[in-house]
C-alpha cells in the first residue's frame, strides 16, 4: 500500500511573538504545498527521501542507531528531524514500532522562510503514515500530533503553525484552543528576503528584552494582542470588502511597528515593507518570527505592481491565495 498526502504552508497575518505570552494570533494557509508518500518497507527502518526540499536532491536512511546521509544539506536535514520525529510519534500511537516505512518527501515551500515548512512536513508525513497504519485521526488530533512534533525538536512553539497547517483556512489561536473563521479571499503578496532568521533565537531575544524592561514590553505585546481581537473583529464583519480591507492593512501596518519595536524586522524587511506599501499595498507586515524570512502586503488590484516592488527592492515576490483546505490525502494505492 502507498499513501499520498499533503498540506499546506501558512502565513501568520497577526499576532506573532505576542501568541509566545498567551496573546491570540490569527494565521492562514497558502497555496504552496509539501507532498509526501509513505509506504512499508521490510527493514523495519525509517527511510526518508527527500528529492526536492528547495534544496538540492538528499537523501538520508535511518535504522536503529545509525543515520545514512547520501547527501547533506543544512537546512534539509533540520527538517528531516520533523520527518523523523512524526514517524515514530504515529508508530507509537499505532503501537506499530516495528513497522518499517519508508516517506518520500517534495515541497514548494522554501525551507526557513518562516512559511511553516517544517510543520507543513510534520503533519503531511502525520497524515499518510497513520492512513497507511490504519489510524483513524481528525485533523484536529493531528494537527495536535503536529504540535507534539515541534516540542519534541524545537523545545517550544505556540502550536500555530501545525494547527493552521492540518485545518486549513483562517484560524484564531489562543493559548492552545483554534477557531476556524469564515473563509474569504484575500489578494496577497508574500515577499521573501532570501535569508532565515532563528525562531528560536527571536523568541529568545524578545524574552531578553521583555525581563529587561517588562514596563516598556508588556504593554506593546498587549497592544500587539488588541490588533489581533480587531482583525478578527474586521474578518467576522459584514463590512464592504474595499472597507474591510482599508483596515486590515491598517492594522498590519501597526503590527508590524509594533514587531519593529520588539526589534524582529530587519533592514531588508522593512525595506520590502515600505516597498509594498509605496506600490499601492493597503497594508504590509512582517509574517513570522523575522530577523530574515517573509513579510506580507494586501493589494486589492495592486498584486503584480507590489510583486514588482519587492523585486526591485531585492526580495523574491510570491504572489499566492489562502488554502481552504489543510491537510489533504491526496491518493492510496492498495
Ligand atoms: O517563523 P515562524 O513562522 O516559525 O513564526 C513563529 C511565530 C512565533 O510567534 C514567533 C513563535 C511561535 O511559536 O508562535
Amino acid at each position: 500500500m502507498r499513501v499520498l498526502a499533503s498540506a499546506p504552508a501558512k502565513i501568520i497575518l497577526f499576532g506573532e511573538h505576542s501568541v509566545v505570552y498567551g496573546k491570540p494570533a490569527i494565521a492562514a494557509a497558502i497555496n504552496l504545498r509539501t507532498y509526501v508518500w509513505a509506504e512499508f518497507n521490510e527493514k523495519g527502518a525509517i527511510k526518508i527521501e527527500a528529492k526536492d526540499i528547495r534544496v538540492p536532491g538528499l537523501t538520508v536512511s535511518f535504522s536503529e542507531d545509525e543515520i545514512y546521509f547520501e547527501s547533506d544539506y543544512g537546512k534539509a536535514a533540520e527538517v528531516l528531524s520533523y520527518v523523523r520525529q512524526a514517524i515514530e510519534l504515529v508508530r507509537e500511537e499505532a503501537d506499530r514500532r516495528d513497522r518499517g516505512i519508508t516517506v518520500s518527501i517534495t515541497s514548494q515551500i522554501p525551507v526557513g522562510a518562516g512559511l511553516g515548512s517544517s510543520a507543513a512536513v510534520a503533519v503531511a508525513t502525520i497524515g499518510a503514515v497513520s492512513k497507511l497504519l490504519g489510524l483513524e485521526l481528525t485533523r484536529e488530533e493531528i494537527g495536535k500530533l503536529g504540535h507534539r512534533v515541534e516540542l519534541l525538536v524545537q523545545g517550544a512553539s505556540s502550536g500555530i503553525d501545525p494547527t493552521v497547517s492540518a485545518i486549513g483556512g483562517f484560524i484564531h489561536y489562543e493559548k492552545g484552543k483554534f477557531e476556524h473563521l469564515p473563509f474569504m479571499e484575500l489578494p496577497i503578496v508574500v515577499g521573501y528576503t532570501g535569508s532565515s532568521g532563528s525562531t528560536k533565537e527571536l523568541v529568545a531575544m524578545v524574552r531578553k528584552t521583555k525581563e529587561e524592561i517588562p514596563e516598556i514590553i508588556e504593554p506593546i505585546l498587549l497592544s500587539m494582542g488588541k490588533v489581533v481581537e480587531k482583525a478578527r473583529e474586521i474578518l467576522l464583519s459584514d463590512l464592504d470588502e474595499e472597507v474591510r480591507f482599508e483596515r486590515l492593512g491598517k492594522l498590519m501596518n501597526i503590527n508590524h511597528g509594533l514587531l519593529d519595536a520588539l526589534g524582529v524586522s530587519t533592514k531588508k524587511l522593512s525595506e520590502l515593507v515600505y516597498a509594498a506599501r509605496t506600490a499601492g499595498a493597503l497594508g504590509a507586515k512582517i509574517t513570522g518570527a523575522g530577523g530574515g524570512g517573509c513579510m506580507y502586503a494586501l493589494a486589492p488590484g495592486r498584486q503584480r505592481e507590489v510583486a514588482t516592488a519587492i523585486t526591485i527592492a531585492g526580495g523574491t515576490p510570491m504572489i499566492t491565495e489562502i488554502s481552504r483546505e489543510g491537510l489533504r490525502i491526496e491518493e492510496v494505492i492498495p
